[in-house]
């Protein structure tokens, strides 16, 4: 079935281009964009929905978050509200919440977290292992990620158990946890911070991610300055998240790293993608990263909610798209442009074929998976200037409607 979707006021399309059209049409035939461009020049469809002068823009690209748990940590969100800072440390008691919930609890979980995202029009879903931190529990993690949403991450390397030392912990977790894991992921990752992973410990992780033929992403720089970056661009990590602590050296690194990559034939070696999680660093209350300088030295930026307990308990992207308008220095098409295409390319899904054989998302082009959503709004520049709005009238996913 092909559907016209036609009536569009603004059709921001972020190809390579970043064209945006006007009075704009847009044709999906099963889970592809067939065609796009001016309404008068639409073709006929099975069948029509009016956009009724609205926006259209890509679905989200969420390309960091932590979904498969249990439990509640308001009440360290409240204290750290009265002054006390975030200590990775809590990480534990969403482990112990984490571990004690059946397989079918923690998948009705996950399926209303992934329902509410939808709902706020992202089409497309990283999300983590990291809060069952044993075989079993890493496993059943993977497993249950896999069901439901696009790519998973193992990230055995979150924390280290209390009763375990941390090399002892990681015999397991670059042995028999991504043995267990290796068939339900396409990422590995470390949280490589002080309280979590040294970069000794971090580089014994990604060197095992590696060699298992894994992707690499790194949690980096979030609490203070480290070697995160560094290690996520000697590793050719995909990404490197949080990046809140930077200077000059990590910013020059991540633009080195895309030297030579040519974005439209996706040929040349891929860098690391910037991914900045502002919802994180407001509940976190962390400096946001340097996400203008990034830019400017070139390197590509995405935005990504960290939807998890502890550190940035929403998976609204427009929230965060507003918040790297307003208080990031972005601009509105930047700050969408990192929510969608950055995201797309921070996961190896920006052109080409994806890993279940669907295809490109992040940007609506002929031949791309249809995945877009339609704004209660003449133009996209309402996500920042009305925030918190409900603006989200309808989205398609894989080219059927669902939210
Ligand atoms: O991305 N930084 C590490 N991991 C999560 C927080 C996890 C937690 O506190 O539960 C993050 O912010």
């Amino acid at each position: 079935m092909s559907l016209l979707i036609t009536n569009i006021a603004e059709l921001t399309t972020q190809d390579l281009d970043r064209r945006v059209l006007h009075r704009a049409a847009i044709v999906l035939d099963g889970e592809r964009i067939a065609w796009l461009g001016s309404a008068r020049d639409a073709p006929a469809a099975d069948e029509m929905f009016d956009a009724g002068d609205r926006a259209v823009l890509p679905g989200w690209v969420d390309s960091h978050t932590h979904l498969v748990f249990a439990g509640d940590r308001s009440a360290e969100f409240e204290a750290r509200m009265a002054g006390a800072a975030y200590q990775a440390g809590g990480i534990a008691e969403t482990v112990r919440a984490t571990r004690d919930a059946s397989d079918d609890e923690l998948r009705r979980l996950l399926t209303a977290r992934i329902a509410e995202a939808v709902a706020g029009g992202t089409t497309c879903l990283e999300t983590k292992t990291g809060y069952g931190l044993d075989v079993g529990q890493e496993a059943r993690s993977a497993r249950l990620a896999a069901e439901q949403v696009d790519q998973v991450t193992f990230l055995g390397a979150h924390l280290v158990p209390a009763d375990l030392d941390a090399d002892e912990y990681l015999d397991l977790v670059c042995g028999p946890m991504l043995r267990a894991v290796r068939d339900r992921v396409q990422w590995m990752d470390v949280f490589c911070e002080e309280g979590a992973f040294s970069e000794e410990q971090s580089r014994r992780v990604l060197a095992t991610g590696r060699e298992a033929g894994l992707g690499l992403r790194v949690h980096g720089n979030q609490l203070g300055p480290g070697a995160g970056v560094r290690l996520a661009v000697e590793f050719g990590a995909a990404s490197v998240d949080h990046v809140n602590h930077l200077d000059d050296q990590d910013v020059a690194a991540l633009a080195g790293s895309w030297f030579g990559w040519d974005a439209a034939t996706g040929t040349g070696q891929r860098g690391t993608v910037a991914t900045c999680l502002p919802a994180c660093d407001l509940s976190t209350r962390q400096p946001f990263p340097p996400a203008r300088a990034l830019l400017d030295a070139g390197v590509p930026v995405a935005l990504a909610s960290n939807c998890n307990p502890g550190t940035s308990y929403t998976s609204s992207m427009g929230f965060c798209v507003a918040t790297a308008v307003l208080q990031m220095g972005l601009t509105i098409s930047e700050a969408i442009r990192a929510a969608t295409y950055g995201g797309a390319l921070a996961l190896g899904m920006d052109i080409g074929q994806d890993q279940d054989g669907g295809r490109a998302v992040g940007s609506l082009q002929v031949g791309h998976r249809a995945d877009l959503q339609l704004l209660a709004a003449p133009s996209a520049a309402h996500l920042a200037y009305r925030p918190g709005m409900p603006l989200t009238a309808a989205v398609w996913r894989r080219g059927q409607r669902v939210a």
